[in-house]
């Protein structure tokens, strides 16, 4: 193995296209993101035929981008890593594509990066210190999980959501609101001036390491509805910062109860969700207290982005797993 091993990432899993540059796993040379929102805005979410077609249009400027940020050439890549799965379709269909006619034309590696192992690993670029074992909040549009992370390339799911993710019940809770897509950081900011004073209907929280975020969001979308048949404006701030402490308090005291009861002193966070600014200050209060160490990743490791599947994919070459061939195709509903 080389002393400087660098990996081309590719990430087209959802409205993201990027692409990224990143040296054994943990230094990030370049990492361009093109981002879709604006198209995918007036449509109130994610529209997954729009979503591949612009995948297409971007990712050859993407990936030159991420090369010339880096200073680099075609010539000087080892490995080419990509997400497929899970996602969109289409969209896995775009990035999988490049990345094996990148990796047959170059004649260097191609390795298959699950998109969940990829949130872990932003941690590993935030962190150069951070290895496993640890337990993972995993908190995104598409799943919310907590997982014991045994080695860079050894997860357990220990628990996850019955129905929708954590970031799904944001957006929808959002677009009842009228505040737009993606709806998280509209309603992370919103409730900065909100009270939280509004007992929405308590659905049945017992679920032990699981979650349920369907019935919380269904709560809020009828209170908002009651509130609209009654010609009463709705208290968006107040619904914003109710429904985020219900839905932080609930992540934050499962992900610490696993934690103490499997033994282990680490959190670490990943996903979209890891962004939101309740979530953070929650579970690093509750860790403090306890002397658990706690890890978000930085912002620009939050969301969707290819760095992270560069790290993720550095770890699977070197463990000899993940490794592709002509034959890869996406899996859009890939598990851990
Ligand atoms: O991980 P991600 O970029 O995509 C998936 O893999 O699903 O997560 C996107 C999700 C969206 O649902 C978005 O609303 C949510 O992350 N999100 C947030 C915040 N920033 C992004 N949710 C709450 N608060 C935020 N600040
Ligand atoms: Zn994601």
């Amino acid at each position: 193995m080389k002393k400087d091993f660098k990996i081309l990432a590719i990430e087209t899993s959802c409205d993201e296209t990027s692409a990224s540059v990143v040296e054994n796993g943990r230094v990030c040379l370049s990492n361009i993101v093109s981002s879709q929102i604006d198209i995918h805005t007036r449509f109130g979410g994610v529209v997954p035929e729009v979503a591949s077609r612009n995948h297409i249009t971007a990712i050859d400027n993407v990936v030159k981008l991420a090369l010339g940020e880096a200073h680099l050439d075609f010539r000087d890549i080892d490995a080419i890593a990509v997400t497929f799965g899970a996602g969109l379709i289409g969209s896995l269909l775009v990035g999988v594509s490049y990345a094996k006619a990148l990796s047959y034309a170059l004649e260097i590696p191609l390795i298959a990066v699950n998109h969940i192992y990829g949130h872990i690993a932003g941690n590993y670029l935030s962190f150069p210190d951070l290895v496993p074992p640890f337990i993972c909040l995993v908190v995104s549009g598409g799943h919310t999980a907590i997982i014991e992370v045994k080695d860079f390339n050894h997860h357990e799911i220990i628990g996850s959501t019955l129905d929708d993710a954590v970031g799904e019940s944001f957006d929808k809770v959002a677009r009842v609101l009228g505040l737009g897509y993606p709806g998280g950081p509209k309603v992370d900011a919103l409730a900065k001036s909100g009270k939280n004073i509004i007992q929405f209907a308590k659905p049945n929280d017992a679920l032990g390491y699981n979650f349920s975020f369907s019935g919380k969001k269904t709560a809020v979308i009828n209170y908002v509805h009651k509130l609209e048949q009654a010609g009463i404006p709705a208290p968006k701030e107040d619904i914003c910062l109710s429904f985020e402490r219900w839905v932080v308090d609930e992540l934050t005291k499962k992900t610490i109860d696993a934690c103490q009861n499997l033994g282990y002193d680490k959190i670490v966070v990943a996903g979209g969700v890891s962004a939101n600014s309740a979530l953070r200050a929650s579970l690093r209060a509750e860790c403090e207290k306890r002397d658990i160490k706690c890890y978000f990743p930085d912002f620009q490791y939050c969301t969707d982005n290819a760095a992270m599947i560069g790290s993720a994919g550095y770890y699977a070459f070197i463990d000899g797993v993940g490794i592709a061939d002509m034959s890869l195709a996406p899996n859009p509903s890939l598990s851990l």
